[in-house]
């Protein structure tokens, strides 16, 4: 979603602006825009990519030290110039960018409207600055106060940054409900949605929290609260460095964070896993180990493929631990109301850390008493900060849109916690801990076997890629594999696709197959096989085209089917982590022969941080 970037002191501030913009690109945007002062407020925008803001502006003088950019995912209004951001205010004297959603504009508008102002553009980030501008002219007040009463009054979600021609050094940033960091170098601030345009200049870091107002000057930030008391920055190092934000030598992102997933299921596994001692060292779900083992039920809460890793951890939670588990989209969640219990645990799972429904229904449970435990990527993110613990996937920073090495990481994170929680509670009997332990610890060299694999997807996916439809079965662990292989492939190919369990598909989908229809089978060899294979039956028997990931050794199903892949041999509960990869890799590269921009699908937003 939107990506704000800012700058103020002694560099030229364009060409760190344009390149932190491109790094925010994988944040998913239709337009985007730069401001700059140098003796003048100076706006340009541009619907498209920033490579087609960048060649409008070539020739132009763009020089200044202190400016601010932006990259709009619509909300409010179409993608186009007008709508792009940054807006001016009326009088001419402020620029603003924003992220996030103004709930009450419609009633700020009206009441600008009848105070004489008229409006460029269709967005309620216009009615924001202009709110600003109106309450600083009105009160002859400076501009960080009139931003301060103005977010008093708004209902919704920001991350604003504002400049005022009149004051050439200040950058004036507020957040709620959209995440903001500021990189602090020597004698200059950098300003960011996320950290990945600061991370060349810096690693020191404020993440700025909620209602929280930051006067930002080349030598000095000062955070406040909407009350107007001096906060302490708390600095934070960031713990990544520039070659996890770059392809390093792959075409896309979303291939390189495939083929990373032996190292970063490793290292999420790393220090906590010590497979041969049977030690698991998880402090997060530690500390609230009794009240988890105690607990009446589970409710995970999380959005897209990370509620299918919610729905994986279903399984294996109930089944270690006998827990009762509850898999809930987030957006569902916090409108209706939820009955929770004191003293019940809620894990939130996000990749992003930023998902503005993840993070409400959070606040939510939390206010009627619940323990959050948040499983999330990025550190320092607002979900890892708004759990009372919990535990970092580590999987690096994720660029392409599509999630998947997130993915993997964090069932690694919750099969962990399962296991370790199973066997304090003594539903999980020491010797299968055990050999669950050694078969977690041998994941990744299993993928790095799966990822050998790509050259034959990337031939299945050209013999599949113009399918209109396509259907993922599977059953028990794999029919959340199925659910995110097909999400994978509409996302990445525009190929329709379902996700069922393979059971279910009887109930209605099987009257979609024709002789045209790919149907991909998660089959690896797990208790439920025998009964995957009959409904692989009842497809070949509609004449559907079957494509199955199988386990090695498996001589039944590969008679039946009209493709196979192969992966190695695992246990169920650990098994998702392999079968899924072959779907990522088949999604990606129909995607690609399709000619489409898989790292950065139509529509589609990497951070969803607007409801
Ligand atoms: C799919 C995908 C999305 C995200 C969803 C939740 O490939 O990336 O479905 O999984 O938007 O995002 P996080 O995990 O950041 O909360």
């Amino acid at each position: 979603m939107c990506g704000i970037v800012g700058y103020t002191g002694p560099r030229q501030a364009y060409p760190v602006i344009l390149k932190g913009l491109k790094r925010l690109e994988y944040r998913g945007y239709d337009s985007s825009g730069v401001a700059l002062l140098n003796g003048g407020l100076h706006v340009y925008k541009k619907k498209g990519k920033v490579a087609d803001l960048e060649e409008t502006l070539v020739g132009k003088n763009m020089e200044g030290h202190i400016g601010i950019g932006h990259t709009r995912w619509a909300t409010h209004g179409e993608p186009n110039d007008r709508n792009a951001h940054p807006h001016l205010s009326q009088s001419g004297r402020i620029a603003m960018i924003h992220n996030g959603i103004i709930e009450n504009y419609a009633q700020i508008k009206q009441d600008l409207i009848a105070k004489g102002y008229t409006f460029k553009s269709d967005t309620d980030t216009e009615v924001l600055l202009n709110f600003i501008d109106d309450i600083r002219i009105k009160n002859e007040c400076p501009l960080e106060e009139a931003v301060r009463i103005a977010l008093r009054r708004v209902v919704g979600a920001y991350c604003i940054l504002v400049i005022d021609n009149e004051d050439p050094e200040t950058i004036i940033a507020a957040r709620k409900g959209s995440p903001l960091v500021i990189g602090i170098g020597k004698g200059e601030h950098f300003l960011a949605s996320d950290a990945s345009p600061i991370i060349e200049y810096t690693k020191e870091v404020v993440y700025v929290n909620d209602y929280e107002i930051a006067i930002v000057r080349p030598d000095e930030l000062i955070l406040k609260n909407l009350g107007n008391e001096k906060q302490t920055p708390f600095i934070t190092k960031l713990d990544m460095d520039l070659t996890a934000i770059e392809k390093g030598g792959y075409d896309h992102f979303m291939l390189k964070e495939i083929f990373e997933q032996p190292h970063t299921i490793y290292d999420c596994l790393r220090g906590r896993l010590d497979a041969e001692n049977g030690n698991i060292t998880m402090s997060g779900i530690q500390k609230y180990a009794e009240q988890i083992i105690n607990a009446n039920r589970i409710i995970i809460i999380a959005c897209g493929t990370s509620w299918h890793a919610g729905l994986v951890a279903e399984y294996v939670i109930e089944e270690l631990c006998r827990i009762p588990v509850e898999v809930e989209y987030a957006s569902e969640f916090r409108y209706r109301n939820p009955i929770i219990h004191k003293g019940d645990v809620i894990i939130a799972i996000s990749q992003s850390g930023e998902t503005a429904d993840t993070l409400v229904a959070i606040e939510k449970a939390k206010e009627q008493g619940a323990i959050i435990l948040g499983i999330v990527n990025a550190v320092g993110s607002s979900i890892a900060r708004a759990s009372h613990a919990g535990a970092y996937t580590h999987a690096g920073p994720e660029i392409g849109v599509a999630s998947t090495k997130a993915f993997t990481a964090q069932l690694a994170v919750l099969t962990m916690a399962a296991l370790t929680l199973g066997l304090q509670k003594g539903t999980l009997e020491r010797d299968k801990y055990l050999l669950l332990c050694k078969e977690l610890a041998a994941i990744p060299e299993k993928v790095d076997v799966i990822l050998k694999l790509d050259s034959q997807i990337k031939a299945l996916a050209e013999k599949y890629k113009d399918a209109a439809d396509a259907l993922f079965l599977g059953r028990g662990y794999n029919f959340p594999v199925a659910l995110e292989g097909a999400l994978k492939l509409k996302e990445i190919s525009y190929i329709h696709a379902e996700g069922y369990p393979a059971a279910e598909m009887k109930h209605g989908p099987i009257a979609l197959v024709t002789e045209q229809l790919p149907v991909v089978f998660v089959a690896t060899k797990d208790s439920y096989h025998e009964k995957v294979v009959s409904n692989m039956q009842e497809i070949k028997a509609r004449k559907g085209k079957v494509i199955a990931v199988i386990t090695e050794g498996d001589t039944v199903t590969p008679t039946l089917a009209d493709d196979i892949i192969v992966i190695p041999p695992a246990h169920e509960v650990v098994a998702p982590m392999l079968s899924v990869v072959p779907l990522q890799l088949l999604a990606y590269h129909v995607g690609v022969a399709k000619g489409y921009d898989v790292d950065k699908p139509r529509n589609l937003a990497k951070s969803v941080t607007v409801e």
